[in-house]
């Protein structure tokens, strides 16, 4: 890193600390100039079933983005950013040139990029004030609005959506690969995965996890017969769904379509995120009904899993009739939120200089 001038160093360690679907972190850096960078957007389509046509990725690629552009200005310097044309959707590449602009104020945000982190245990559930909301409204750029679920009848209702989600999660051949990738088992920090201690059971279960996992013909059996899906679905998502401030669902004003729709989202999402951490909030993305419900929109068999298929098209049709949500394909990111505490452990990043593509 040696060749790296430092204000490139300070502004790229920074925007590593943008957060990614299973702290995949699908991105890479190459250092064209002092004030150049060209960012690769990778996608893991090709072996996460969470990661549908890659929008995902694609919304971790704009939240990199956003934080890069934010953290630019603590240096004094605004972005401009170009995506160049014709590479293939699954490696995305954009123009970073950085200007430095007399007299810029440092986004207020800049000290929430690394403080900014998943709470997936339980949070208070003391309302959000009507400030709160609305400074989070406002952190939303044009084009895109937030649709709340607030008191104990609505967070009801989204908890027990989340619960019988998870069913699918917990219970699909092609989410037990990723989940087995993406645990890092006995750990509290993980620079590359989700550390154990971060994922929202306790230790017994976590220990529990931890063996039937090993094998899928445990799971298989578990869940077949013992019910083994469901200690965790009531800790990880009918519990922590419940006990929230909110839940809350971001929503575009026309349906995402194109790469730039997903990355212009994932900005968006990581502005919210940031001022969610500024008003001293959490948030716990719900990512996975925004998926199973568009794959059974677009009537992807993407298990092998005949009742899991039978669920999400259930899924569907319940979140069409959420109120609020008026376009299911402009919705691109769903979560619950509220106040601490705050996680004992967390996902780290790989380190900078693993990151940095020499050619
Ligand atoms: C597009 C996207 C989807 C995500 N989906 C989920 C999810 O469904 N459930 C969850 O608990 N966390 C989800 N996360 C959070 C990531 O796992 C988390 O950001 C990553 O592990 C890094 O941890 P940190 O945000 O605490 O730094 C998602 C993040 C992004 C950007």
């Amino acid at each position: 890193m040696k060749s790296l001038p430092s204000h490139l160093e300070h502004i790229l360690d920074l925007a590593r600390w943008a957060p990614s679907g299973d702290n995949t972190q699908p991105w890479a850096f190459e250092i064209l100039g002092d004030e150049q960078v060209l960012i690769h957007g990778f996608d893991t389509r090709d072996h996460v079933v969470y990661d549908l046509d890659g929008h995902p990725s694609q919304l971790a690629v704009g939240a990199l983005l956003e934080t890069l552009a934010i953290a630019a200005t603590s240096t004094g310097r605004i972005t401009e950013i170009q995506r160049r044309p014709g590479t293939p959707d699954t490696h995305l590449l954009f123009d970073v040139h950085l200007r430095v602009l007399a007299d810029l104020a440092s986004d207020p945000l800049v000290p929430h990029i690394k403080t900014r982190v998943v709470q997936r245990r339980a949070m208070s559930t003391t309302a959000l004030t009507a400030q709160q909301k609305s400074a989070l409204a406002d952190a939303l750029p044009a084009g895109y609005r937030v649709v709340w679920f607030e008191g104990a009848g609505e967070r009801w209702r989204l908890a027990k959506f989340m619960f019988d989600n998870a069913k699918i999660r917990l219970t699909i051949p092609e989410a037990y690969a990723v989940h087995r990738a993406v645990i890092e088992w006995g750990a509290r920090y993980s620079e590359d995965r989700i550390p154990d201690a971060a994922v929202g059971v306790d230790a017994l279960t976590s220990r529990f996890m931890r063996w039937v996992m090993q094998r899928w013909e445990r799971v298989a059996f578990f869940n077949k017969y013992l019910f083994g899906h469901i200690p965790p679905r009531l800790q990880l998502d009918l519990v922590p769904g419940f006990l929230c401030a909110a839940h809350f669902m971001l929503c575009a004003d026309k349906p995402l379509v194109q790469v730039d729709d997903h990355i212009a989202a994932g900005r968006a999402m990581q502005r919210f995120w940031l001022t969610a951490d500024r008003l001293g909030l959490f948030i716990q993305p719900e990512m996975t009904p925004v998926i199973f419900s568009r794959y059974a929109r677009r009537g992807i068999t993407f298990t092998q899993t005949e009742p899991a298929l039978r669920l999400a098209r259930d899924l569907n049709r319940r979140l069409l009739r959420m109120p609020g949500l008026s376009d299911a394909d402009a919705l691109f990111f769903m979560g619950r939120i509220g106040h601490g505490p705050a996680p004992r452990a967390r996902s780290l990043r790989k380190p900078l200089g693993g990151l940095l593509i020499h050619n």
